[in-house]
């Protein structure tokens, strides 16, 4: 299959431009070539929600690229709800909110290229937004070819009003619609994990929202991690669970919960969509979201999420499977006061061995080990470790 794909990925930069929009079935092996690991960037929806216009997307586009979120992997600029007028024009065309948007989209798109990144939208799977604009339901064909004549690259297709049709039908003529537009654009399927999307959006999408939004606090955070276990097996290169957008430094959580935040989701091979006010961004906040060593384990080429190894109440032990044999472990201590912890080498998976080096991913430090992998876990905190048997 693997080399199917490839070949007609060949094709298609063999014989260019000439059947883009036609060669359907290369279009989709096209977007299933797409996020071979976890979709990085930004997204519009948790700090600004509605309040959003092109001087902010335009700001965000600079401020990516001058506190180095661009070099460190996020790449997609990604504007949420609330950027299309409210009426469709003559000719049934979504339109962009002018007074918001005076430059059109096709303009921005370009501005974000040229900054080194890529730009993505937001519509429904349903008549109307969730912000009562109007969507795609129906419109599949003529919506896509928009976005692909704007230059998009990147598409969150939400589930507000949805007038109760199927969700596969629903999400399946929007893939298909896509492709044939013959314009890579990575599909991110948001119906909140209602039709347990994880059984069949990995052949409709690349990514897939598993549970209701998140918000800015440690409970529902801490929810939403909970919803993931069980899901790990459903992910692969190309097609991801979505544990919903980053709040790190959107503030109603601390460092040290935040810090956990990015842990957890970067051992369940999450997107990172950071969603928070990069033109004032605190070094806290920076050092979380481009710790290079903790991306690395989301990003990790083998594409396997990471599944909870123990549970002792508040104390919990997750693991994730890397490309190179090593372990990326987390000891996660839910409770409200400091909690020993710690795991085995062997007992998760590691082979045999006299020495494992540990990598402290948080601390960038390395020690080496028996076996026993532990730390002292602050409450709400994390330890992140990297384990490699030594061979000598
Ligand atoms: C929700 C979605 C959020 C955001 C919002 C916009 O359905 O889960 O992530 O996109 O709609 O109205």
């Amino acid at each position: 299959m693997r080399s199917v794909t490839v070949t007609l990925s060949a094709v298609v930069l063999f014989v260019g431009l000439a059947v883009s929009g036609i060669g359907t079935p290369v279009a989709e092996a096209q977007q299933a070539s797409l996020a071979q690991t976890p979709p990085m960037g930004w997204n519009s929806w948790n700090k600004f929600g509605c309040d959003i216009d092109e001087q902010l997307i335009r700001d965000i586009a600079d401020a990516m690229v001058s506190t180095g979120m661009r070099d460190a992997g996020y790449i997609y600029l990604n504007i949420d709800d609330c950027w299309m007028a409210s009426e469709r024009d003559a000719q049934g065309r979504l339109q962009v909110n002018s007074e918001r948007f005076p430059g059109g989209m096709k303009a921005l798109a370009d501005y974000v290229h040229s900054k080194g990144l890529k730009i993505g939208i937001y519509s429904s799977a349903g008549t109307m937004t969730c912000q009562r604009l109007p969507a795609s339901l129906d419109h599949e064909q003529q919506d896509a070819k928009s976005f692909a004549a704007w230059g998009i690259d990147y598409l969150k297709y939400d589930n507000c009003y949805n007038q109760g049709r199927d969700a596969v039908e629903r999400y399946s003529t929007m893939k298909q619609a896509l492709a044939a537009t013959g314009r890579p654009i990575v599909f991110s399927i948001c119906e909140w994990g209602s039709n347990r999307p994880w059984l069949w959006a990995p052949d409709i999408g690349n990514l897939w929202r598993t549970t209701g939004d998140i918000r800015d606090n440690w409970d529902r955070m801490m929810y939403i991690l909970d919803q993931q276990v069980g899901l790990a097996q459903y992910a692969r290169p190309g097609a991801w669970n979505d544990p919903d957008m980053l709040e790190v430094g959107n503030g109603g959580m601390t460092t040290t919960e935040y810090r956990t935040h990015f842990s957890m989701w970067c051992i369940l091979a999450a997107p990172l969509l950071a969603g928070n006010d990069l033109r004032a961004m605190s070094n806290e906040t920076k050092s979380i979201l481009e710790n290079k060593e903790v991306i690395a384990i989301d990003q990790d080429p083998a594409g396997i999420q990471g599944h909870k190894f123990r549970d002792d109440g508040d104390q919990e032990v997750w693991v994730k499977s890397l490309a190179n044999g090593d372990k990326a472990v987390a000891l996660l201590n839910r409770g409200m006061t400091r909690a020993f912890m710690a795991v085995e080498a062997i007992d998760i998976g590691l082979p045999k061995a006299d020495r494992y080096q540990v990598r402290d991913l948080w601390q960038h430090r390395d020690h080496t080990s028996g076996g026993r992998i532990d730390a002292g876990v602050a409450p709400h905190g994390v330890a992140l470790y990297r384990v490699h048997p030594m061979s000598d």
